[in-house]
């Protein structure tokens, strides 16, 4: 949520802040700004409500070749979208650019309210306002101001300062809002996430919470609140370019959807042996003794990230004995007074590793003395470095709002992660067998599902674009499955799809059914597929505009229309189909021609609660 760039070094700076900028816009697109600051202390400010496209307009009457700046793209938390809320804000003759909320700007406004002139509705200003009170016009090292600044700062922050006065300088700053400081020749690149610097540089520094760092072209120097030195660690950015290009694709979405096989390949790597049916994941760090002692798993994860472990639970019971699975949502969860039995592993469910309610639950967990694994995406962030062990689930950057392929390899994660809790309690090598072949079948089974259908699905979303009404059914595994489906048609197609289990139709929803909805049945073959059938019945009784996507070939119900999905895949069908549900809100948001990648009030990671 909101994205920040810095430059400092020997090449043009408005040049990396827009071209950073547009690989952060994903953060946030409500409006966007940079300064720049001339050798002899002369800034340029250029900001724009609305995206990164509005304020290259801008720049072309205001083109410099200045040396240093910072650029922010933003996503509203205080005060709406607009030129004068868009960062950088300005106080004396310092620039600030800022991730996070200051929680506490009311009290701290209230006292600069009579030495600066507020021009912003946002929290952003208060802290520029009170960082230029300790600055004093130059008088205090900007680095000084700031640190004064942050110590009475509640909330959190991830920021960029730079002064007029000292235009080779820029002060960053983190607290709870990732802050990367990419290493180059002659020059210090800054960002709130490390894919704006590929291409720049491999070699970076990722803040920690509560440090401060003093940047120059050729130094950094970072220390903590409390002024003591810290030897901060040069880290490789393992991000490639490729990964963070649309390689072809018309939108992100589609890229990341279709690269599903590579993705899951890249979770399973090194971690599924077939031939003797075992599992191995090194990262979660419990010895075997620990494995057999599990009791009880907590899943925490927000949108997608819960679903993911929703459906992870369902196989995780099936397979595992005497052990409970209790899937919640991180917003929630972290307010509940919930007891957490003795014997218990909590995993924390996040792509983006940066979500604020995911990571208050941890340290929430934490402080129980529960034990955490991290199931995270994005390598080096705030819930990967606190978790106590995790494993990575490897998809790459995932740059579409929407979340495609990390959730398929969550749930695969989450379901090694029970292998081998199973493993450890001698489980039968028989009952898991099935689990870890279809594992390890699954990215080639997804490239056929994908390549088979997405023509198909592209026809049927047409079919439906004028409805704005969805319901989305399945039970058992395929229930989880569909409450993902239905959250990606609602997030990017802004139709009102929701999700139920088969058998609570009954219980109220199915009198909702009429013209204004459509259906989307998710119909595994299995246990329960008869039960599901005669449910799909009760919908075509009441003339339901009804969508089945199932496996079972000879389905043949007079539904408005069929996706029969041809696989060896039993288990993890659900997977299967919501490829399925991923293309169909991917197609119909295209026809209905809005932005795929970037939904109305949404943004990627959200950092703020
Ligand atoms: C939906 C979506 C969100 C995220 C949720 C958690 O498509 O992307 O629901 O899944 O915000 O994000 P992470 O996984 O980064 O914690």
């Amino acid at each position: 949520m909101c994205g920040i760039v810095g430059y400092v070094g020997e090449k043009d700076a408005q040049n990396f802040l827009i071209s950073g900028l547009k690989r952060l816009e994903y953060r946030g697109y409500d409006s966007a700004g940079i300064v720049t600051i001339s050798e002899n202390g002369k800034a340029t400010l250029i900001r724009a409500k609305g995206k990164i496209v509005e304020l290259e307009k801008k720049l072309s009457k205001n083109k410099n070749d200045d040396k240093i700046g910072i650029g922010h793209t933003r996503w509203a938390t205080h005060g709406e979208p607009s030129e004068n809320n868009a960062h950088p804000h300005k106080a004396g003759s310092i620039y600030l650019v800022h991730n996070g909320i200051i929680e506490n700007y009311k009290e701290l406004k209230a006292e600069l309210v009579s030495s600066h002139d507020f021009k912003s509705n946002t929290d952003t200003e208060v802290l520029a306002a009170l960082i230029n009170s300790f600055y004093d016009n130059g008088k205090h090292p900007l680095v000084n101001a700031v640190v004064q600044a942050l110590k009475l700062v509640k909330g959190t922050y991830g920021i960029a300062v730079v002064s007029e006065l000292e235009p080779e300088e820029m002060v960053v700053a983190r607290c709870g809002s990732p802050l990367v400081i990419g290493v180059g020749h002659d020059e210090t690149l800054v960002a709130s996430d490390a894919s704006a610097l590929v291409g720049h540089t491999k070699n970076a520094i990722y803040l920690n919470d509560g440090e401060v760092a003093l940047i120059t072209k050729n130094s950094i120097e970072v220390k903590t609140l409390n002024a003591e030195p810290v030897s901060a660690k040069v880290e490789e950015i393992e991000t490639n370019l490729a990964a963070i290009q649309k390689g072809g694709y018309d939108h992100f979405l589609l890229k990341e959807i279709m690269e599903q096989p590579e993705s899951l390949s890249e979770t399973l790597r090194g971690r599924v042996d077939v031939e003797n049916n075992t599992v191995h994941l090194g990262g979660p760090g419990l010895s075997q003794d620990e494995l057999r002692s599990i009791k009880h798993l907590v899943i925490v994860g927000c949108g997608t990230a819960y679903h993911a472990g929703l459906l992870a639970s369902y196989y995780i019971e099936k397979f595992t004995p005497e052990i409970t699975v209790e899937v919640v949502i991180a917003s929630e969860y972290r307010y509940r007074d919930a007891y957490i039995p003795d014997d218990s592993v909590a995993l924390i469910v996040s792509q983006s590793g940066e979500t604020a309610d995911t990571l208050a639950c941890l340290r929430e967990i934490k402080k129980k003395g529960v034990k955490t694994i991290g199931i995270v995406n994005a390598i080096g962030s705030t819930i990967a470095r606190e978790v106590d062990g995790g494993t990575y689930v490897h998809v790459g950057p995932e740059i579409s709002v929407a979340s495609t392929k990390a959730f398929t390899s969550q749930v695969i994660a989450m379901v090694m992660f029970g292998l081998t809790i199973a493993q450890a309690k001698s489980v039968k090598s028989s009952i898991l067998a099935p689990y870890i072949k279809e594992i390890a079948a699954l990215p080639e089974e997804i490239r056929k599902v994908l390549k088979d259908n997405s023509e198909i699905v592209k026809t049927i979303a047409s079919k439906y674009v004028d409805y704005d009404h969805a319901i989305y059914l399945g039970r058992d595994t395929a229930y989880p499955s569909a409450m993902e489906g239905a959250l990606k048609l609602k997030e990017i197609s802004y139709v009102d799809a929701n999700a139920y289990a088969f058998g609570e139709l009954k219980h109220g929803p199915l009198a909702l059914v009429d013209d204004r909805f459509f259906e989307i049945a998710l119909l595994p073959e299995g246990p329960l597929f008869e039960k599901a059938v005669s449910n799909v019945q009760e919908v075509l009784a009441r003339d339901g505009h009804m969508i089945v996507i199932t496996d079972a070939q000879e389905f043949d119900l007079p539904v408005e229309n069929v996706v029969k999905i041809t696989t060896d895949i039993k288990i993890f069908t659900p997977l299967l189909m919501n490829l399925i549900s991923q293309l169909f809100a991917y197609y119909t948001t295209v026809a209905k021609g809005f932005n795929v990648d970037q939904p109305r009030n949404l943004a990627k990671s959200v950092t703020v609660e």
